[in-house]
């Protein structure tokens, strides 16, 4: 029969096991909620009840149930334009910059940039906006923005492009006109634009694992390791410090946790770091063990 609450033997196992694929710490006070979010994947699955559900997850054919079971997990909140002054620096002082360098012959006139755990794209998109903005529209920049995340299921949407009010509580009217045109759907009637858009691809990634893509000249890591212990954030700060360029920034969320891991970092703001030109290896940390993803 089916308990209201994981019991905690039960909440231990699944606990463990999204440490191990996810990297996100659940603490004790979690098991409620846990239980609850646990309990859809039960109807979904036609299981019984919490540990014949566990055995499936763990069962060859259970493999395919991992994403849906982490999607339950996961916090996706997000909205465009997410701590606003980030958002200025990129487009009043990071795209100048750039631009500058472009003009002195010091780069080429292209850009890469990865928004890591990007849930449903508001990030990258508002990314793309301030910097087609910064560059003054420049058609002539190959501008890439990466969005990545674990779950399947927010990226899905994040690839249609069409939001809700809630999505746009940041937005002014003057960037709803530039960045957004109405969509048919009444309950999201925001649909990024096309020129948006097509700068931002969206792709599937775990932050535990080594990025494919790459380097980078800014990468934006926000409102996901605040979940992740210091065992699993060293190892998610190991890679991104891997995939970002000499001279590349790095934009942190405001409660990652994980000043102390950026040492080898020029501290520019509390949120904003830069590696160095010539910079240091990173040094190499503690994986916690990986299990039920392909590296
Ligand atoms: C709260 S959202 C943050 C979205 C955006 N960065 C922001 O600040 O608005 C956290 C996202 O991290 C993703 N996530 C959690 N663990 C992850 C992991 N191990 N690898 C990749 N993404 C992960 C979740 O699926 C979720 O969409």
């Amino acid at each position: 029969m089916l308990t209201e609450e994981l019991s905690l033997t039960e909440f231990a196992k699944f606990r463990d096991y999204i440490y191990a694929t996810a990297g996100i710490r659940l603490g004790d006070h979690k098991r409620l909620l846990v239980s609850n979010r646990i309990r859809r994947r039960l109807k979904a699955t036609n299981r019984g009840d919490f540990g014949e559900y566990y055995s499936f997850l763990m069962s060859p054919a259970g493999r395919d149930e991992l994403p849906s079971f982490l999607d339950e997990i996961t916090t996706n909140e997000t909205y465009f334009f997410r701590d606003r002054y980030q958002y200025d620096w990129l487009k009043s002082k990071f795209a100048p910059e750039i631009a500058e360098e472009a003009k002195n012959g010091k780069r080429n006139k292209s850009l890469d940039v990865w928004s890591a755990a990007c849930s449903t794209g508001e990030e990258p998109y508002s990314i793309a906006m301030s910097l087609l903005d910064g560059l003054s529209l420049q058609k002539d920049w190959r501008i890439r923005i990466i969005g990545t995340d674990l779950s399947s299921a927010v990226l899905a949407t994040g690839r249609q492009g069409i939001y809700n009010d809630r999505s746009l509580q940041l937005v002014t009217e003057a960037e709803k006109r530039r960045y957004f045109d109405n969509s048919k759907d009444d309950s999201r009637p925001w649909a990024v634009k096309s020129d948006v858009k097509n700068t931002v691809t969206l792709q599937s990634h775990n932050l535990l694992l080594k990025p494919k893509g790459g380097p980078y000249d800014c990468i934006f890591i926000k409102n996901v390791l605040i979940y992740f212990d210091d065992g699993s954030r060293s190892v998610v700060v190991g890679h991104l410090l891997s995939a970002l360029k000499p001279g590349g920034y790095l934009v942190v969320g405001p409660s990652e946790g994980i000043f102390k891991m950026l040492n080898g970092l020029e501290r520019l703001q509390p949120w904003l770091y830069r590696k160095p030109i010539a910079a240091q290896a990173a040094r190499p940390v503690a994986a916690p063990v990986l299990r039920g993803f392909k590296k």
